[in-house]
């Protein structure tokens, strides 16, 4: 890992090892050009890739032609109205009209470990392990300086960027766009465009399609990153696949609106941008003041889509995620929610934990309606107060009599929304976000409280904090159920600037505040099932509900799409009912588990109501859970097969750092008669080590009528199962996975060379 710049080149360079990123300053003016990225290169003069040199050359020497160089010119950070007609990284206004932009080189620092960012989740490394380098640029016509922060870290292959922008001049000045990534990329050879798109029940299902001249990418306006499209872009090149070929991966560390794009020009190369979207966005800067962007996440990959995931996983465990309970085995949560909605009392609640408890479940969560006169959703958001008809002896009595049966307590809340019907808006209406003269839009009958006034944030924090004082409670799930519509605010002191940003800062002051309130409290975060699934949010819980659909085989697709960044630590994943209430496919209990143990496991459902064959396999699966939570928290994943790409099976491993153990979730999604085994190859092992292959689950193959596997179903397997072959083997020739009778089937393998 290191960062230099060459004053005679005036070349910057990160280079983490195999990788390197290079900008260099071009012409006296200061240009700042995009000069490469891949592969590490040699100690060589890089200035030939800003191809400075080539018609219609620099300014310097043709200013006649000063709009053909500026449209041209490779740009690190391109400004506005100056003669680069592709989308600007950043965009001021005064007075309502843009006095241009271009941002010029004016100097640089470089400092060992890495800044945090003021209110707002940003990735964390020490002197030792991480570097930053800080780019000075300034147009002092717009009166703005820019400052462009860099950060890489040992080991990884990954560049961690900001901006802060700020007013230098002696007049206000209005922040209208400022992208936290910007570069123009020159990649050789068709670029695929990898993104993660769904809807609720269907989130982040892989599209990749061809990048053509114009513009492709993703964006939320929704004031929350979404279900409908994720911060995420991926560029893969030509040939590139899951394990091998260059892939760029940018994630963006922020959980509201957002813009991530690919722009091909007219002479092919790429303005790749990710940012918070423009759209409702603008920051009024008094002179003096500065206005700081969230982080944007790039990975690069030379061992293609899977090398780019475990890069991710890789930086987000070790740089993002601060839990005390990252490493920690999370407890085995029973919640009530898809058991019983919002017709439960305290009996219930206890009947459904003495059972869960009974099979080795460690927590139960109450999730929505305890709380106000909540027994639907049209009221009481707000109200954070326990309904004591339906729960006597309040939140303390349950935590007690859970406790009492060795079970820890979970609550949810939904701390940013109010009910029209509550007392909460009945005392402070102007406290929900609206617009004067407008009816605000409702969404599941509920507003959006303005979070961007601090009263509101105390009001909220200090009901939620009452009721977590009042007991014994160890985890909690952050709710938030719909999008932001009609955001005008009421607040006399609303400062200038655009309320969606505001608002997300809101909420990430609150979460703040209570891990640090709560230090060993688990947050989970939840939005109508992943609706706002990504890196901000990480900084803040250790894992999020990844979707409310919780059939196995969707959750396929859903958890493969989480996966491809996140780690599988930080993936709700629970067994639910068959058929599934949201789409009504029945799958057997195996699946149901084998599928859910690729997250923080949990049940979400009434294990009395349960079909005896089913709820006699829970123990085992909680004992699979126990047996390898650890390797599936902190091990490197790898996609074998996908049934999203069409392949009739679904199959993924993992393997433990140091290689001694593995194991591999095989989902037959559809049956087909008359076929033979499938041969497939296992990544990721050591190819020198003698791995003993089993069948992990004892229960494997339970066809979900209660029934083992029959024998003759694993024949195909009798030359290797319970016998040891070499990562070597495992990896070139592979082993056979059997043709099982029935749709969504599943058996879980695992390798384990220690002996
Ligand atoms: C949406 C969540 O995703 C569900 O798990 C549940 O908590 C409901 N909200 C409760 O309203």
């Amino acid at each position: 890992m290191d960062i230099t710049y060459d004053s005679r080149t005036r070349v910057f360079r990160l280079d983490t090892g195999n990788m390197t990123y290079a900008m260099g300053v071009v012409d006296d003016e200061g240009f700042l050009g995009h000069l490469y990225l891949g592969p590490g290169v040699g100690n060589d003069d890089l200035t030939y890739l800003s191809r400075a040199i080539e018609y219609p050359g620099l300014p310097s020497k043709n200013n006649r032609d000063r709009c053909s160089f500026l449209d041209f010119f490779p740009h690190e950070y391109p400004g506005e109205g100056v003669g680069d007609f592709r989308s600007p990284a950043v965009r001021v206004t005064k007075d309502g009209i843009s006095p241009g932009i271009q941002p010029l080189y004016k100097g640089y620092r470089i400092i060992k470990g890495k800044k945090r960012l003021e209110g707002m989740p940003s990735v964390f490394g020490d002197e030792k392990d991480s570097e930053t380098l800080e780019i000075e640029m300034s147009d002092e016509t717009a009166g703005v300086k820019l400052f462009l922060d860099y950060t890489i870290f040992e080991g990884i292959n990954a560049v961690v960027r900001s901006v802060r922008a700020q007013n230098t001049g002696d007049t206000p000045v209005t922040l209208n766009r400022i992208m936290s990534f910007s570069a123009d990329m020159d990649r050789p050879g068709e670029t695929r465009l990898m993104t993660l798109n769904g809807s609720w029940g269907r989130e982040r299902a892989k599209q990749i399609i061809p990048v053509g001249t114009g513009f492709a990418g993703v964006s939320s306006v929704r004031g929350v990153s979404s279900h409908q499209s994720h911060p995420f872009l991926g560029l893969l090149s030509e040939g590139a696949d899951e394990s091998q070929g260059e892939v760029i991966g940018l994630n963006f560390i922020y959980s509201g609106n957002f813009l991530a794009q690919v722009e091909k020009g007219q002479f092919g190369t790429l303005r790749v941008q990710m940012g918070i979207h423009p759209m409702g966005f603008y920051e009024k800067l008094q002179p003096g003041e500065s206005f700081q962007s969230p982080e944007a996440v790039l990975v690069w990959s030379d061992s293609g889509i899977g090398g780019m995931t475990r890069t991710f996983h890789e930086l987000y465990r070790n740089h993002l995620i601060r839990s005390p309970w990252l490493h920690r085995e999370r407890p085995v949560l029973i919640n009530n929610w898809e058991a019983t909605f919002f017709d439960f009392d305290l009996e219930k609640l206890l009947k459904i934990a003495r059972r869960a408890s009974s099979e080795g479940a460690e927590l139960l969560v109450m999730d929505d309606g305890w709380f106000g006169r909540r027994n639907s959703d049209n009221s009481s958001l707000g109200d954070w107060y326990v309904n004591e008809e339906k729960l006597p002896g309040g939140v303390k009595r349950l935590s007690e009599e859970l406790a009492a049966i060795g079970m820890k307590l979970g609550i949810w809340f939904e701390p940013e929304m109010v009910s029209p019907d509550s007392d909460l808006y009945r005392a402070h209406p102007d406290w929900a976000f609206s617009i004067d003269g407008r009816k605000p839009c409702m969404a599941r009958e509920q507003y959006v409280l303005d979070l961007t006034r601090k009263e509101v944030r105390d009001y909220i924090f200090d009901m939620i904090s009452k009721v977590l004082d009042s007991a014994d409670v160890a985890y909690v799930k952050w709710d938030m159920n719909r999008p932001l519509t009609d955001v005008g605010t009421h607040a006399a002191d609303a400062g200038d600037g655009g309320l969606f940003h505001r608002f997300v800062l809101g909420v990430y002051d609150l979460q703040e505040r209570l891990i640090t309130r709560y230090p060993d409290l688990l947050l989970e975060n939840c939005s109508s099932g992943g609706g706002r699934f990504d890196p901000g949010m990480l900084f803040y819980s250790p894992q999020i509900w990844t979707s409310d659909n919780t059939d196995a085989i969707d959750r396929l697709s859903i958890q493969e799409g989480t996966a491809m960044i996140y780690p599988l630590s930080t993936m709700g994943a629970h067994v639910s009912v068959s058929p599934s209430q949201s789409c009504g496919r029945k799958t057997p209990m195996v699946t149901r588990g084998h599928v859910a143990l690729a997250g923080t496991f949990g049940y979400e459902l009434d294990m009395d109501r349960l079909p005896g064959e089913d709820s006699a396999q829970i123990r085992d699966q909680i004992a699979l859970y126990h047996r390898y939570g650890e390797l599936v928290r902190e091990g490197d994943y790898y996609r074998i097969e996908s049934w999203q790409d069409g392949s009739m099976c679904d199959c993924y491993m993992v393997v433990s750092k140091d290689k001694t153990q593995a194991l591999m979730t095989w989902v037959q999604v559809l049956a087909h008669t008359n076929l033979k085994s499938r041969r497939v190859r296992i990544p990721g092992l050591d190819p020198d080590r003698e791995y003993r292959i089993e069948v992990a689950d004892p229960r494997e193959g339970n066809d979900g009528n209660g029934n083992r596997v029959s024998p003759n179903e694993l024949n195909c397997m009798s030359g290797f199962l319970g016998k040891t072959l070499t990562g070597a083997t495992l990896s070139g020739a592979g082993i056979l996975m059997p043709r099982l009778s029935g749709d969504f089937r599943s058996l879980l393998i695992s390798f384990d060379s220690r002996g």
